[in-house]
């Protein structure tokens, strides 16, 4: 079996990619598993770049294959901010209360027309080798006037999804994965990597 290792420390989006990626046939190893796996800055321009930057280096330091995700949610109104500073929106330490917080503040008295939002997820697989492999996905909806749900993290509670009605923390994680950005994206890596094993071991 391939090991694959998780070049993120956000445990939720750990938790998410665990969840779709369950049934390959992979051994999934996160920095709970790899003894002082490095931390990467993430002080790129682009989804992209971070993504790259951190798949390459977890594996180049681990001579495995390492799979990475940047994502940040674009605002419209706020000319597509905060974006690959999502994480950051409202400083260094931000919690994802303060920033739903900052985001929703921006966005008073905004009529719901202008309140579209998308999020963005690129992820990246990186080989032992040098090759790279690049996946992504995108859910459009809209900022909400105020919090709902518990589920989830980050912008979440805010983000809601008109074909269903709900915010993305209103449903559990596996309804989540059906349709988000971050779901996307791993549907393709999942595709991908099925083929990979499959031609690479065959069975
Ligand atoms: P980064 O990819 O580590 O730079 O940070 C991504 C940031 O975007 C997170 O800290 C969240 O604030 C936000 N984000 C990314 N994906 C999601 C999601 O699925 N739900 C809610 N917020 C998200």
């Amino acid at each position: 079996m391939i090991d694959l290792v998780l070049a993120t420390r956000n445990r939720d989006k750990i938790s998410e990619i665990q969840q779709s990626l369950r049934t390959l046939n992979v051994r999934i190893l996160t920095f709970g598993d790899i003894r002082d796996l490095p931390i990467v800055k993430e002080n790129g321009r682009s989804l992209y770049e971070n993504a790259l930057k951190k798949a390459f280096l977890i594996s180049s330091w681990t001579k495995k294959l390492a799979l990475s995700d940047d994502s940040g949610l674009e605002v419209d109104f706020l000319n597509k901010r905060p974006g690959v500073k999502s994480a950051r929106f409202s400083g260094e330490n931000a919690t994802y209360e303060d920033n739903n917080l900052k985001l929703l503040k921006l966005l008073t008295g905004v009529s719901e027309e202008r309140r579209k939002a998308q999020f963005k997820c690129v992820m990246i697989l990186s080989f032992p080798d040098g090759r790279i492999e690049q996946f992504e996905g995108i859910l459009n909806g809209e900022i909400a006037t105020s919090g709902k749900g518990n589920n989830g993290f980050g912008y979440d509670p805010i983000f809601f999804v008109p074909e269903i009605g709900k915010t993305l923390a209103e449903i559990n994680q596996e309804e989540k994965n059906k349709i988000s950005h971050r779901g996307k994206a791993l549907k393709k890596v999942y595709r991908f990597l099925e083929n990979y094993i499959n031609q690479r071991y065959g069975n």
